[in-house]
């Protein structure tokens, strides 16, 4: 994958960010390979989070919305929890009241703190977070030094599910911050020398995928998220679907014909949320002197026609693809034509929403125990994106990955592509 920004606070991690990228190393020396790895990670949560003050990192603008201190000792929490203390004889919690605070949504792993109420939390203070993540770092290069043989696997399973975990996080720094900037009548930036990605590729048209049946969901080596499995086979109906993604000037095209004014486009749900909410442009646009302005990670820009659409709802989505009388594709479509290289853009520029609601593939079934928590139970009411985002850390994005959100989710870098059908 391309840079996938050109921000200057973004820019820093190479390829060493690419855990999967260092497997062969690994298989001849695992524990430094994993140290490294281990260290690379934790090191890009704290440098997204530099530029922020101590009041910026306790902030929570909303309840799906999580402030950044919060981020940061949460993901501290998840390798303290399902690494260290079953796995490092000997371990000292560094606090024993952390696990109340931290713990997200893992029922099995014991009660926690109201999310909504994450901003309240202004003790333990930045400092003292920073210094449970030093105390959880160094215990866990300690083990991952010292595990024996037969200790090593396990333990470097959950390690590289505690990296990928972290990661998700390092995104949500950033879609988590900007939501909160974009309710100050200021409109900090978060990175003022941050640009958006390249422009897209000058590609246009539709690509036709072949019709029949294909196999989508990961196989083979390398990690994946339980919910990307199994790999299965499915039918595709002949469709063409679109190389490139939409692009602000359609969206602008949209707005100017009346597309937030015309129920007729929109879901019922999604209708009642453009009355009860407002919208008339994508989240994070502005008019300032008749000139439309959008928040990003580098302040308020004028919005570029040439740049994808950017924080709009599946809702918003749906409405699009009915005026352009096209579709959304499923996240089978959007699949096969990625593995067969027919997208410009899959990945790094925005998230792209499909019509596929998050479901479990044929046969799965999530794991025991609290980490069996992880996808497995928000299968239901969500829908499925494919691709990746500019905020997403590389090494990240891959073909089979299912991030999923709510339909009126509209605070991460999600846009969309549209699908036609033949005949
Ligand atoms: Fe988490």
């Amino acid at each position: 994958m391309p840079p996938a920004t050109s921000s200057s606070v973004l820019r820093r991690v190479d390829d060493e960010g690419d855990i999967a990228k260092n497997r062969n190393a690994a298989l001849n020396d695992p524990r430094t390979v994993w140290r490294e790895a281990f260290r690379t990670v934790r090191a890009e949560t704290e440098r997204r989070s530099a530029p922020l003050s101590a009041e910026d990192q306790i902030v929570q603008s909303m309840s799906d919305a999580s402030p950044t201190k919060w981020h940061r000792a949460h993901t501290t929490w998840f390798f303290e929890q399902f690494l260290l203390v079953p796995h490092l004889a000997g371990y000292r919690v560094f606090d024993q009241r952390f696990a109340y605070l931290f713990n997200s949504y893992y029922v099995a792993a014991g009660p926690r703190h109201a999310r909504p109420q994450r901003g309240l939390i202004t003790r333990p203070d930045g400092e003292h977070v920073g210094a449970y993540r030093a105390h959880v770092d160094e215990a866990v290069e300690r083990l991952v030094r010292t595990a024996s043989k037969a200790q090593l696997a396990e333990v470097l399973r959950v390690l590289e599910i505690g990296l990928h975990h972290e990661q998700q996080h390092q995104e949500l720094i950033l879609t988590d911050i900007l939501h909160a900037f974009a309710q100050n009548p200021v409109v900090p930036g978060y990175d003022v020398d941050w640009r958006p990605p390249p422009p897209p590729s000058p590609t246009r048209g539709f690509a036709e995928l072949p019709c029949g049946i294909h196999t989508i969901g990961f196989e083979g080596a390398g990690y994946c998220f339980d919910n990307e499995a199994p790999a299965h086979q499915t039918f595709l109906q002949p469709v063409r679907i679109a190389r490139g993604l939409v692009a602000n000037a359609q969206w602008l095209e949209f707005m100017a014909e009346g597309g937030y004014a015309t129920p007729s486009l929109w879901l019922a749900d999604g209708w009642a949320t453009v009355e009860t909410e407002g919208w008339n442009a994508p989240g994070y646009w502005r008019a300032i002197d008749g000139v439309w302005h959008s928040l990003t990670l580098g302040g308020l820009k004028p919005v570029d026609p040439d740049v994808p659409v950017c924080h709009v709802s599946y809702y918003e989505a749906d409405a699009f693809a009915r005026w352009a009388g096209k579709h959304l594709p499923t996240e089978a479509e959007w699949e096969v034509a990625a593995r067969d290289n027919l997208l410009d853009d899959a990945f790094g520029i925005v998230w792209q929403w499909t019509r596929s609601a998050y479901l479990p593939y044929p046969g799965y079934r999530a794991a025991a125990g609290a980490l069996g928590e992880y996808n497995g139970k928000f299968m239901i009411n969500q829908m499925v994106l494919r691709g990746s985002s500019h905020a997403t850390p590389p090494g990240h994005s891959r073909v089979s990955y299912r991030n999923f959100f709510y339909p009126p989710a509209r605070w991460q870098f999600s846009g969309l592509r549209l699908v036609d059908y033949v005949g």
